[in-house]
């Protein structure tokens, strides 16, 4: 196997591979038909994409609210979401500069899914001191994958995800025939009463449960926006699931759609029938726009009535179908030697006080009266993360050998989904007591109620690296720790 390093450093085009043939052998999957393309070479001459971020709050008008303005968090003077690309090899070169007013609001920027050195990867105190208020810092590297990624702070982070802190990062360049258009679509609710203000991002018993949920929902900060495409065009969708705490179950009427990459990474196409996504999950689907004057719908069927999240709407063209689309290119991510891989399992339970308040019914008791001194509802192998701004996070959940390849058994004990997430690295899917899912990458995966999941990753970055869910209420009310690789 090559290793990234040597991808990264321009190995020349080889013949066709399929991540399916690799995991056929490796993992004992059967292997789909559909290859991919050999893993891209970074274009060259490379650019440097330099960013000026000035994260503040800025009176911001979205769609839904009819003029009226909310305080929003932001990067700049853009809509939401702010969406920066970039191709694989170009350097970015983030200068961040932290222009809140509330003295206590620390940032850092986190780069979800990317596979950047440990010093890049913006978690306060465990890679970097936090970026106080009215100072700057830097962040500079370069992107190793190509895929659909998004960035966001890693403290305090259920009020920024809520004000809409949150940006989109694609890495082009795994196509090898382009699609005709290119969409991405950010899927967030907002938090927001009927006078349209903020209502507060968090509660006890949201925490304690399934989460705190928006009040409207919204796909690129607009509730059902329509997009005009060209009738038999070839259309890239690219879904962000980037609310703190929905699950969405996604899929496309009207239009036959095809799944080629997850959480960024190419994966053997296979037809979308629908594809569940935590937060933090993304997935890439091909279309085939419908013909002039029909239009095809992005629908969430996670909830008793399918709901509509955005339009298609075919206009005519002359582009119409003419071409075939060709393979990704494979990701880089290298494979799993699972014959030599070391297991350890990893369970994801409630605390006693999470467990008392979730039995609680939806409409019970106020919380005020179980005297919670500390919120710690949530635990990975009985340890929570208390107290992060003090950095009382004890030693790693796991010490890992650079280089050995690990398989991570996660155990659901709770009766809520998380969405698992690895800094860093990328986890092969290999298996789940619950169900199947064709083979593919992914940094976060949705562990089910009562579900075991079983993952792969060869540990080939040094460094600590956060591992929690990414239903931020409940990472941020203990299910996070880190793991060390070195
Ligand atoms: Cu989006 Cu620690 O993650
Ligand atoms: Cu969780």
């Amino acid at each position: 196997m090559v290793s990234r390093r040597e991808m990264i450093c321009g190995a020349s085009a080889v013949a066709t591979i399929g991540i399916a043939g690799a995991f056929a052998g490796r993992y004992g999957f059967a292997a789909p038909a559909q290859h991919l393309a050999s893993p891209a070479v970074p274009r060259l001459p490379a650019s440097t994409i330099k960013l000026d971020f000035n994260i503040a709050e800025r009176p911001t008008a979205l769609p839904f609210l009819g003029g009226k303005t909310l305080p929003l968090l932001s990067f700049g003077d853009q809509e939401f979401p702010l969406i920066v690309r970039c191709k694989l090899g170009d350097r970015i070169v983030a200068r961040v500069t932290n222009g809140l007013k509330n003295m206590a609001d620390q940032v850092s920027i986190h780069w979800h899914g990317l596979r950047i050195p440990n010093g890049s990867d913006g978690v306060p105190f465990i890679t970097q001191k936090p970026i106080e208020a009215g100072s700057t810092s830097q962040y500079d590297f370069t992107p190793p994958d190509t895929g659909t990624y998004f960035f966001h702070t890693h403290c305090n982070s259920v009020e920024h995800f809520g004000k809409g802190l949150v940006g989109v990062l694609i890495v082009e360049g795994d196509e090898t025939t382009p699609y005709d258009a290119d969409i991405v679509l950010a899927m967030k609710d907002w938090r927001i009463s009927g006078e349209g203000n903020f209502l507060p991002f968090t509660t006890n018993e949201g925490a304690a449960k399934g989460g705190t949920f928006g009040t409207v929902r919204s796909v690129n900060g607009i509730s059902r926006p329509t997009y005009d495409v060209g009738a038999g065009e070839n259309i890239r969708l690219r879904i962000l699931n980037v609310d703190p705490t929905r699950i969405s179950e996604v899929g496309i009427e009207g239009a036959e759609a095809e799944v080629i990459a997850i959480d960024g990474n190419a994966c053997p196409p296979f037809p979308l029938k629908s594809w569940r996504m935590g937060p933090a999950m993304r997935i890439d689907l091909g279309i085939k726009a419908p013909p002039a004057g029909m239009s095809a719908q992005l629908v969430d069927y996670y909830a008793p009535q399918p709901v509509v999240l955005s339009e298609f709407k075919s206009i005519p063209s002359s582009r119409a179908g003419v071409r075939n689309i060709g393979p990704l290119h494979a990701p880089h991510v290298a494979s799993a030697d699972l014959s030599g891989a070391e297991r350890l399992t990893f369970a994801f339970s409630a605390t006693a006080t999470g467990q008392a308040i979730s039995e609680l019914p939806d409409t019970g008791i106020p919380l005020g009266a179980l005297c919670l001194s500390q919120k710690s509802f949530w635990a990975i192998n009985k340890r929570t993360w208390a107290n992060m701004a003090d950095m009382k996070s004890g030693p790693p959940l796991a010490e890992l050998k650079l280089g050995r390849s690990y398989i991570f058994e996660l155990i659901n004990q709770t009766s809520r989904a998380h969405p698992v997430h690895i800094h860093g690295h990328t986890f092969a899917w290999l298996k789940s007591n619950l169900r199947t899912l064709p083979p593919h990458y992914g940094d976060t995966v949705l562990l089910l109620p009562k579900e075991r999941i079983e993952v792969a990753f060869k540990a080939d970055n040094p460094g600590n690296w956060m591992f929690h869910c990414h239903l931020l209420e409940h990472q941020e009310t203990g299910m996070m720790g880190y793991i060390r690789v070195s």
